[in-house]
């Protein structure tokens, strides 16, 4: 794969690929998304937009910094959003 098809993947995940790129950027994510989280200081009854939650990963993490908490996301990834009804329980 060359850097023009890896840089179009991780703009907008597809298919086989675009789920196991998903992988790769919770792996390398997760350290910056969790302090995100805990210096936005989410509190009861609040809402949370998400631009890009790729494959949902995080949103469970959102989800438990509160009761309540209304989480709205979107992401362009038809891919993602499918891996991301996989794992979120509505
Ligand atoms: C770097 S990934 C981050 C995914 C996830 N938040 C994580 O940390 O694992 C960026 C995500 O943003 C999405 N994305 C890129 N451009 C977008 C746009 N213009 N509108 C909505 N989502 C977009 C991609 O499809 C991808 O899932």
């Amino acid at each position: 794969m060359d850097f023009e098809e890896v840089a179009k993947q991780l703009a907008n995940p597809s298919g086989k690929y675009g789920i196991d790129v998903a992988l790769g950027m919770n792996s390398m994510n997760e350290f910056i998304s969790k302090t995100t989280y805990e210096l936005l200081k989410i509190k009861d009854n609040e809402s949370v937009l998400e631009i890009g939650f790729g494959n949902g990963k995080f949103i469970k993490d959102i989800l438990n910094y509160g009761s309540r908490i209304s989480f709205t996301g979107i992401d362009i990834s038809n891919t993602m959003i499918t891996e991301a009804k996989k794992i979120i329980v509505y």
